[in-house]
């Protein structure tokens, strides 16, 4: 224990794992539907797909037949079906069928990994750790972050996919450095930060950023500020951007909320959610309204802030990827950081890496 825990101490940011013992978020939950979906975290094909019931299971992505993947395969009833001799294989990862199994033969002994797996806030959420292990440390269950936006009336969201030939701690340093406003120029929201404070935790950072923001959500018509730049004034709000391992989560002044949910695929891959909330909470006159009409109001505009979103996120990974491109190139070139929330933000990596030593 104590020599990996060296180990990993002395190991480059960018080559590190991930600390298993925490919820990821895979997919959408409309991305699983009855038709499996294959998505990989940390290296680990998984299976994720919907039974006849509307329930997700999450299985390793692998037929203990001939190694072939499952998520070929289609659902039948309960039962998740292979694509190449049509075994199948309960949620628990029991095979429960073979189509030509002769009367005199068994059911072979075989048994492949069930993740636990919910669905909440609109994502599904796999803990790849051992979570009897973890829950017998715990007097209660770890539970996944969850995004309490999602469904609020009050907030409005917009859901980006961020793909990037990065590792994860490239894409969460972007994430919490607020002085890279600069990159973003007509799609920033923000400008001027100033780091003020930082706090550490066993699972998380908080950064406290003071920042000009260029949006302002208090009139009927303040959305129009996200397509038209011409509306928007600069005035003073705090900026506050918590990396919550191994998550990412903002919020600048009271009218905007960000996650990042992130679903690490390897050393040089990430996946990752960036879902932009803007609040309704100023508009108490439409509090007042019925639940029908907010939730008409919610999903209509749901991904008004699309455009700016994936603007963002297409400036994000260039430089990312950029960065990893070089560190493979040249891993013995140093790079200069001024900022210490990213110092902060590799010890709570490195630390999560010797928890799960
Ligand atoms: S490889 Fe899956 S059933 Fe044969
Ligand atoms: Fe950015």
């Amino acid at each position: 224990m104590q020599s990996s825990s060296l180990t990993t101490q002395h190991l480059d940011i960018r080559q590190l794992g991930i600390n298993p013992n925490h919820w990821y978020v895979v997919a959408r939950s409309t991305e699983v539907q009855t038709q499996p979906l294959g998505v990989t975290l940390w290296n680990h094909p998984i299976v994720l797909y919907r039974d006849d019931e509307g329930a997700v299971h999450a299985l390793e992505d692998r037929c203990p037949h001939r190694q072939v993947k499952l998520s070929h395969g289609r659902v039948t009833g309960e039962l998740l079906e292979c694509a190449y001799h049509g075994w199948r294989f309960k949620s628990s990862g029991e095979c429960a069928d073979v189509p030509y199994l002769a009367d005199n033969q068994k059911l072979p002994n075989c048994k492949i990994r069930k993740y636990p797996v919910q669905e909440q806030d609109g994502f599904i959420w796999l803990f790849p750790g051992d979570i009897n292990a973890i829950e017998g440390k715990h007097c209660v269950p770890l539970q996944p972050m969850g995004v309490p936006e999602w469904e609020h009336l009050n907030y409005i969201a917009t859901v980006s996919v961020i793909e990037c030939n990065a590792h994860y701690s490239y894409l969460i340093e972007n994430l919490m450095d607020m002085y890279h406003g600069h990159l973003h120029q007509d799609w920033q929201a923000w400008t001027d930060a100033v780091l003020e404070d930082i706090q550490e935790e066993t699972n998380r950072v908080d950064a406290h950023y003071q920042a000009q923001s260029y949006y302002k959500i208090d009139k009927i018509w303040s959305i129009s500020q996200l397509f038209f730049p011409a509306l928007r004034r600069l005035h003073p709000e705090p900026l506050d951007v918590s990396y919550v391992y191994p998550h990412w989560v903002s919020t600048l002044g009271k009218d905007f909320k960000i996650y990042c949910l992130l679903c690490p695929v390897s050393e040089t891959a990430t996946r990752a959610y960036l879902i932009h909330f803007t609040s309704l909470n100023a508009f108490w006159r439409l509090h007042k309204l019925p639940v029908w009409f907010r939730r008409f109001v919610k999903d209509s505009l749901l991904g008004s802030a699309q455009k700016l979103l994936d603007g963002l996120v297409r400036q994000d990974v260039q430089m990312i990827e950029e960065e990893q491109q070089a560190y493979l190139t040249h891993p013995e070139r140093r790079s200069y950081e001024l900022n210490r929330a990213l110092v902060s933000v590799q010890r709570l990596i490195k630390s999560q890496l010797q928890q799960r030593d």
